[in-house]
């Protein structure tokens, strides 16, 4: 499996399907579950994505294996997610749509489910190489969306990682360091 957590700080709840940008910046985290998920043709089948709503305290979890009815296009992403909302975060876990799940959940208790499964990387510009890195097999990552991550964040990250990593001597849009990640992996059949 490979793991994505994405935390979108400036999403606060609302979803215009004609305004992405303007609804939080839900169109990042649009990209971002495409960069996770889709191939050309096909999806990949061992990925877990979680996008993080620190303004609502919500995660929601997709599981590519179990999804239908994502399509790579932004705008039916951010359907789903909106349906998933509609639906309304409690303490237990809800489907919202097959592969969809959507949970109240801290920031920490977040981290500290999925570290307990997967060994845990903070994609940070200013990493390690990820050419240079072993990376257990089993990996989460963990990136910031158009903001970085704030220092109480950022301590929690740093508590459940075991590395931070680099993809680029550049600082990337989350989903293309997600595209490059999985290039790595890829190549190291991870
Ligand atoms: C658009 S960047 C964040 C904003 C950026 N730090 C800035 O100063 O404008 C989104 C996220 O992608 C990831 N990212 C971007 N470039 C990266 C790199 N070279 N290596 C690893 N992760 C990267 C980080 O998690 C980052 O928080």
């Amino acid at each position: 499996m490979r793991v994505f957590i994405v935390v979108a700080h400036k999403f606060k709840g609302e979803i215009n399907l004609n305004d992405l940008p303007g609804s939080g910046r839900i169109d990042v985290v649009c990209r971002c579950i495409n960069a996770a998920i889709f191939m050309s043709h096909r999806i990949r089948k061992d990925v877990e994505f979680y996008a993080y709503f620190p303004n609502l305290g919500v995660r929601i979890r997709i599981d590519s294996s179990r999804v239908k009815y994502l399509n790579p296009d932004e705008r039916s992403t951010a359907a789903l997610i909106r349906n998933a909302l509609k639906q309304g975060a409690t303490e237990e876990e809800k489907t919202s749509s097959p592969g969809f799940y959507i949970k109240k959940s801290t920031f920490e208790n977040l981290l500290e489910e999925v570290s307990s499964k997967y060994s845990l990387y903070y994609l940070h510009e200013e990493g390690d190489d990820i050419r240079e890195i072993k990376i257990k097999s089993n990996p989460a990552f963990v990136l910031s969306d158009s903001l970085n991550l704030t220092e109480e964040e950022e301590e929690i990250v740093n508590r459940y990682s075991t590395a931070r990593i680099s993809v680029s001597p550049h600082s990337l849009l989350g989903s293309h360091a997600i595209v490059i990640t999985h290039n790595e992996l890829d190549r190291r059949g991870l």
